[in-house]
């Protein structure tokens, strides 16, 4: 900031509005430069606000006014007041009509936010706060209104003009330009406001709902990208059908529309009637796309349709409830995956996500409530612990209530609240209502940062055939609050007890305990003390307990399992979830063990019982495939940071990577008939048995590439030249990419010639490439970067290519960023320094990896804030980055 600190916003500071608008009628007529933005608001005295006389202050950035009118009449400059954020007008009747006149400038705008140009398209991003980049307004989510809205465009340029609702009115206009006015029956806060113009082409499909009515839907993409269109508009019609049936939700306008863009800050946005989306995001097709992206596809366009209903119909009071729409959003779309894949598979990824990164985050000094007490720059809150946080809350509800109580609840809250502005309370409270259960104390996990330790400890006694399990709960200090003032949250844990022959009928001794009994070997014990004791009887022999089933709750477990209750978990514990985690924690225990050894310059023998549990699962043929190749991963080095107490990147490296190449080693027949036995000729598909076996197959693939061998390299080769599908391609090359053997080096350097050839006209695949080279963790890996960024198809102002080398660097090759003097991290301070000045949403994110300080050696905590240092006393930094790197420091 140049002088002045930005100002910080507290959720307890929050009033109604003064004033309502019920109708908004825009016109557009658009120029790259300056496109003149003419609104019409009704407005009124807000019935509910108690400040009569209020006037009325109408947010706005970046506009320049031309002229204002009052029922008609202009007023004078004297009758207004204006800065750089609002325009004040002192007095004004009780209802009236305001006329606003406005000029931006679309082609200037790199932030991304607001009305501006991607490529040869115009495009909008509203939420949070971007309307106000538009027009004058109130931009609060609170405010509803009616919105029309006529766009005029050049007839040759921009043939197709598109906004929320139905087109009610088009025609041809002098100077071969024409226009299209839409209506939006549903009101709608301006944050869901969109509008797109350009030379797009269409593809088109319809979908019958529920009852009988017939919904247009169309997706827009320029024309290279026509036939990348047909797994969105499948997932599209397969979420409008499941949410007709898991949640009794039906669409409600006649014509649902995506638009795919280039340029784009996040991954999609669920404007009324109009989505729009980074092409990353929607664009697939076998040749150009993976798996990972196929599945990615259909979640983000599940997501964005079901805000449809919670997010759209009815939305957040104030964006401190922002996790009310995307918590609750986040949860049904991860339920609709779990119901089109695998449902373990599925869960194993989320959970994955949240440990890894979730974690970090509320461990660090961002950490917040999942409903915020206070923020200055609401982007910075579109964060893991708003979205996967909050979708582990609903979850948690979904387990207590059951999903038949849980199902009435979300209906309760849909209809209440339809058309309304609401809070994460009102939520609550319709699921209370419904369910007749009290979630008082639940509420704690909106209003409690940080990730709550749970200690587990237990006591069999042979002659009473008792087994007792004791919890204690903790929470870390966060920066709202310290460890000591925390209470403890109401936690459901479900568990099971494992016995020789499998799992042991659940008996709770005594009374008073809050369970629900599911099956007599699954129950949800439900934690809200402290410390707290639940005691089994008839239990008949010493058991190995199963801790969390499903992840049945977002807490540090710490059970102490000896590496044979692990294997013994690994083999037959019927929990997907359980399963899988018992194998990380063996890992973990073995990676360790080979860091010591590391750092005390020895050798180290991998432990035959990881090897052992390894070989098992490449031959137990019961096992789902991807479920197989899930476990044969070792755990990644970021999950590995956010476990150690001090991160020592080189030792997880390394450790990491020995342990690996020992497998490879010692397993190295069983990778190489399972490679085989999963090398398909079918035509592709990204069916859920087809992307288990390909995963499979390069789990084994990645692992044979560690010996470095002739043959290995060979079959990688063979592979890249070969495939029928990028999921094939990128790994093979990627193996390649990061295979140290001498031998390699000439055989990467034409494969990455080759690959760029054959795909540079399509940048999503280029994007793959350049993360490839990015993440490379051989050793000079800060100079291949600065490479990459002087590469032709790099550009900084396109947030796709910035993840793509720049976040892919700084998140994805620890051992390169975090290099010994510190030139990792003034490579990233300079590229946030020149990023800021463009997009602050987007500078501000990539600041992530460098407020993470504390968690390294005190060296490079040194030269990390050094850098934190710089870029806050750079000149006119964003509200965005200011608010990241002052709370860091
Ligand atoms: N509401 C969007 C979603 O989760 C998020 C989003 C898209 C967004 N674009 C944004 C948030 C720009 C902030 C800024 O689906
Ligand atoms: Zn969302």
């Amino acid at each position: 900031m140049n002088d002045l600190q930005p100002k910080t916003i507290f959720l307890s500071d929050y009033e109604v509005p003064d004033f309502l608008i019920d109708s908004t009628d825009l016109t557009f007529d658009l120029n790259a430069e300056a496109t003149l933005v003419t609104s019409v608001l009704s407005i009124r005295r807000n019935p509910d606000s108690n400040k009569p006389t209020a006037p009325l202050i109408l947010n706005g950035q970046e506009l320049k006014l031309q002229s204002v009118a009052l029922d008609g009449t202009a007023l004078s400059a004297q009758q207004y007041e204006l800065d750089d954020e609002q325009l004040v007008i002192a007095s004004t009747p009780d209802t009236f009509q305001l006329t606003i006149e406005v000029l931006i400038n679309p082609q200037a705008n790199t932030s991304l936010e607001g009305l501006y140009k991607s490529r040869t398209m115009f495009c909008t991003q509203c939420e949070a706060e971007g309307f106000r980049k538009i027009t004058y307004y109130l931009d609060r989510p609170d405010v509803l209104s009616e919105f029309t809205t006529t766009v005029i465009g050049d007839k040759t340029e921009f043939p197709v003009l598109l906004s929320n609702g139905n087109a009610i009115n088009q025609g041809d206009l002098a100077d071969n330009k024409h226009f299209v006015t839409w209506h939006d029956p549903f009101r709608k806060p301006a944050y869901l406001f969109a509008l797109v113009a350009g030379d797009l082409d269409v593809v088109n499909d319809t979908f019958k709902t529920c009852s009988g009515r017939d919904i247009a839907l169309q997706i827009f993409v320029e024309t290279k990208d026509l036939d990348k269109c047909d797994h969105a508009m499948n997932s599209l019609k397969k979420s409008m059908r499941w949410d007709e049936e898991v949640f009794g939700r039906e669409y409600d306008l006649d014509i649902f529309m995506i638009v795919a863009v280039d340029d784009f800050n996040m991954g999609a946005m669920e404007n009324k009637g109009l989505n729009i989306f980074n092409t990353s995001c929607v664009l697939a097709k076998p040749e150009t796309t993976t798996d990972a992206t196929f599945q990615r596809v259909e979640a983000i366009v599940a997501h964005e349709y079901f805000h449809n209903w919670s997010g759209n119909r009815v939305t957040c009071r104030d964006w401190f409830q922002l996790s009310l729409k995307e918590g609750f959003t986040v949860f049904r779309d991860s339920e609709f995956s779990a119901d089109m894949n695998s449902r373990t598979v599925s869960r194993v990824e989320n959970v994955s996500l949240l440990r890894t990164m979730q974690f970090a985050e509320d461990g660090g000094p961002m950490s917040h409530p999942v409903q915020p007490p206070s923020f200055m720059e609401i982007s910075n809150f579109y964060t893991l612990t708003i979205y996967e946080k909050g979708a582990e809350i609903v979850g948690m509800i979904h387990t207590l209530l059951g999903a038949e109580k849980f199902r009435q609840g979300s209906d309760l809250y849909f209809e209440r609240h339809d058309g309304q502005a609401v809070t994460i309370q009102d939520f609550i409270a319709a699921m209370e209502d419904a369910s007749g259960r009290d979630l008082t104390q639940f509420k704690r996990w909106y209003s409690q940062a940080g990730t709550p330790n749970l200690k587990v400890s237990d006591h069999y006694n042979a002659d009473a055939q008792e087994y007792e399990l004791t919890f204690e709960q903790s929470c870390p200090s966060t920066p709202e609050a310290s460890s000591s003032d925390k209470k403890p949250f109401h936690i459901p844990v479900a568990i099971g007890l494992l016995g020789d022959a499998g799992n042991l009928p659940l008996q709770i001794k005594g009374s008073g305990v809050n369970s629900e009994t599911e099956d007599n070997t699954n129950l949800v014990l439900e934690l809200t003390e402290t410390k707290q004791s639940f005691v089994f009887s008839d239990v008949k022999e010493q058991p190995v307990p199963a801790l969390l089933r499903g992840f049945s709750a977002p807490v540090k477990l710490h059970y102490e399992y000896t590496r044979d209750e692990l294997m013994q978990l690994t083999r037959s514990e019927d929990d997907g979830f359980c399963r899988w985690d018992a194998g990380q924690q063996l890992a973990v225990q073995v990676i360790n063990d080979a860091m010591d050894a590391y750092r005390a310059g020895d050798e180290y023998e991998v432990d035959q019982r990881l090897v052992d549990a390894y070989s098992a699962i490449l031959s137990d043929q019961s096992l789902d495939k991807a479920m197989t190749a899930l476990m044969l991963q070792l755990p990644s080095e970021a999950y590995l940071s956010e476990l150690a107490d001090q991160i020592d990147v080189d030792a997880i490296h390394y450790a990491r990577q020995s342990v690996r190449r020992q497998i490879a080693n010692k397993l190295k027949g069983a990778f190489t008939s399972t490679y085989k036995a999963n090398t398909s000729a079918a035509s592709y598909s990204p069916s859920a048995e087809q992307i288990a076996q390909r995963s499979l197959k390069n789990v084994c693939l990645s692992y044979l590439m560690l010996l470095g061998s002739d043959d290995s390299l060979e079959l990688a080769q063979d592979q890249i030249n070969s495939a029928t599908n990028m999921t094939d391609e990128i790994s093979a090359l990627a193996a390649l990419v990061n295979c140290e053997a001498s031998g390699a080096i000439a055989i990467k350097d034409q494969a990455l010639g080759a690959y760029y050839n054959k795909w540079q006209d399509e940048a999503l695949v280029i994007n793959q490439w350049l993360s490839v080279q990015a993440t490379c963790s051989l050793p000079n890996g800060l100079d291949r970067v600065q490479r990459l960024m002087q590469h032709p198809s790099f550009d900084i102002k396109n947030p796709n290519k910035v993840r793509s080398v720049i976040g892919a660097f700084c998140n994805g090759n620890a051992i390169n960023f975090h290099c010994e003097d510190g030139a990792g991290y003034k490579f990233l301070a300079d590229q946030i320094i020149v990023l800021d000045a463009m997009n602050p949403q987007i500078a501000s994110r990539l600041l992530t990896p460098l407020t993470k300080w504390r968690r390294y050696a005190p060296e490079q905590q040194e030269l990390m804030k050094t850098q934190l240092a710089r870029i806050k006393a750079s000149s006119s930094l964003s509200k965005d980055v200011y608010e990241v790197v002052s709370k860091s420091l």
